[in-house]
C-alpha cells in the first residue's frame, strides 16, 4: 500500500523524518502550529501531513522568521483535512512578502559589505560620498542604507 498524507504516524516516525525533538514537537503543540491525536492506547499519533508544517517551523527558524509570523500564516490551513495545494498557495502569499523583504535586505547587505551601509561609522571611503557627516542619522537608527531601499544622503 502507498504511503499517503492521512497516514498516522508515531511520535517516534515523525522525530526520525524531521530530526525535531519531542520538547519541541510538544512545544510548537502547545503554540497550536501543529496537531496530534491520542489512540485509545493514549498514545500521540501525527498525520504524515503534519510533517510539511514541522519542516516549515524549522526552516522558518534557520531563516530567523519569528514564530509569530510561523503562527500567523498557519493560521489560514485547515486543521481537520489534508492542506490542498490551494491552501498553500493562499498562505504562501502572505509569506512570500516577507520573505521578499528579507531577501532585499540580504541582497542589499550583500551588495553594501564593502561600501556605506549608512550606520554613522564613517569608516568606509563611500561614506564620504553616502553619508557626508552622517546626515543618513536624519533618516532613522541603524543602518539607514541596508533598512531603507534607496535613501539619498
Ligand atoms: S558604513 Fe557606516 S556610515 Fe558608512
Amino acid at each position: 500500500m502507498h504511503a499517503s498524507p492521512d497516514d498516522h504516524l508515531t511520535i517516534g516516525e515523525v522525530i526520525r523524518r524531521t530530526g525535531m525533538p519531542a520538547s519541541a514537537l510538544h512545544f510548537y503543540e502547545r503554540k497550536g502550529l501543529i496537531f496530534s491525536e491520542s489512540t485509545s492506547g493514549n498514545q500521540r499519533i501525527f498525520s504524515r501531513h503534519m510533517l510539511r508544517r514541522i519542516s516549515l517551523i524549522i526552516v522558518a527558524k534557520r531563516l530567523s522568521i519569528p514564530l509569530s509570523d510561523v503562527a500567523e500564516v498557519f493560521a489560514d490551513l485547515p486543521t481537520d483535512r489534508v492542506p490542498t495545494h490551494k491552501d498553500w498557495q493562499r498562505v504562501s502569499r502572505r509569506w512570500k512578502k516577507q520573505l521578499e523583504e528579507r531577501r532585499r535586505v540580504i541582497e542589499s547587505l550583500e551588495h553594501e559589505l564593502t561600501g556605506c551601509i549608512g550606520c554613522g561609522c564613517l569608516s568606509m571611503k563611500a561614506c564620504l560620498l553616502l553619508n557626508p557627516d552622517d546626515t543618513l542619522q536624519g533618516r532613522g537608527p541603524g543602518p539607514v542604507r541596508i533598512q531603507q531601499p534607496g535613501v539619498a544622503p
